[in-house]
């Protein structure tokens, strides 16, 4: 297989093929993830919860992410790597491109911001700088102290509308890929046909251009708990390769997400 790029992502969102990504924070497992054929893998700064053992993401620093972002590149030969900025590491622009120059220097081919209008000009400038980037929104957890917890974003009308225009907007101001997180499914939906570039969901319904899982969630090791978005994969196959290539069938033919994983 060729090494997957942001134009190949382009190319399955417009014929209907459904894009299956994880995250994965070292070289073993970004190995079998891209040996199992994932799409892309996501160094998250969810690494903060789930290898650091921290209640939410915000203590994650960028020497962190360049470090586990430098592990995974050591482990990929064909699958796009994103790369998160984690919190304050984008706060200005000038910080952004500091920070994201780390990241990719580290190896990502692209990296992720969480947030809505605010991004739009550090966006555009990294983008004419050369970095792909992928946007975020919907429960940015980044965000998680303003929201007062993990919780379900855009279910009011008007909060579902300013998400719209800001995927839009995000996508004018170059970004290549957009991630929607715990938002209701009717709005993964709208969003993604609003907008020409793929859209990656996690706990954003079935009609997102593709899915993203926590490895950790997808495998049932999580420290904490499994969010209502996930499935464990591994214990319906007993081995952590075959587990990644029934998560990405399972996506790829539809079953996954169901029901029971999306919100209204
Ligand atoms: O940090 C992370 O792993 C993420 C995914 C949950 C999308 O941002």
């Amino acid at each position: 297989m060729a090494k997957i790029t942001t134009s190949r992502l382009l190319k399955m969102k417009q014929q209907g093929e459904k894009i299956a990504t994880i995250t994965a924070y070292d070289a073993s497992f970004a190995k079998l993830f891209d040996q199992a054929g994932i799409h892309a893998i996501l160094i998250g700064d969810s690494l903060g919860m789930v290898l650091q053992g921290h209640d939410d993401t915000l203590p994650v620093t960028i020497d962190d992410m360049a470090y586990h972002t430098a592990c995974v590149k050591k482990g990929v030969e064909e699958t796009l790597i994103i790369s998160d900025m984690p919190f304050m590491a984008y706060a200005s622009t000038e910080q952004a491109y500091a920070n994201a120059t780390k990241l990719m220097q580290a190896g990502a081919s692209m990296v992720k911001m969480e947030g809505g209008s605010w991004l739009l000009p550090t966006i555009k400038g990294l983008v004419e700088r050369g970095v792909p980037v992928c946007a975020h929104l919907g429960l940015t957890p980044q965000s998680v102290h303003l929201f007062g917890g993990f919780k379900v974003q855009g279910r009011e009308q008007s909060q579902a509308q300013k998400m719209i225009e800001d995927a839009k907007a995000l996508e004018q101001a170059g970004a290549q890929l957009l991630v929607l997180e715990c938002i209701p499914s009717e709005l993964g939906k709208a969003i993604s046909e609003a907008i020409s570039i793929p859209t990656i969901g996690i706990g954003a319904g079935k009609d997102t251009d593709g899915q993203i899982l926590v490895m950790h969630d997808a495998l049932g090791i999580s420290c904490s708990y499994m969010p209502k978005f996930s499935r464990n994969f591994l214990v319906d196959t007993g081995d952590i390769k075959k587990a990644v290539e029934l998560y990405i069938s399972e996506v790829q033919n539809g079953n996954f997400p169901g029901d029971e994983h999306c919100f209204n």
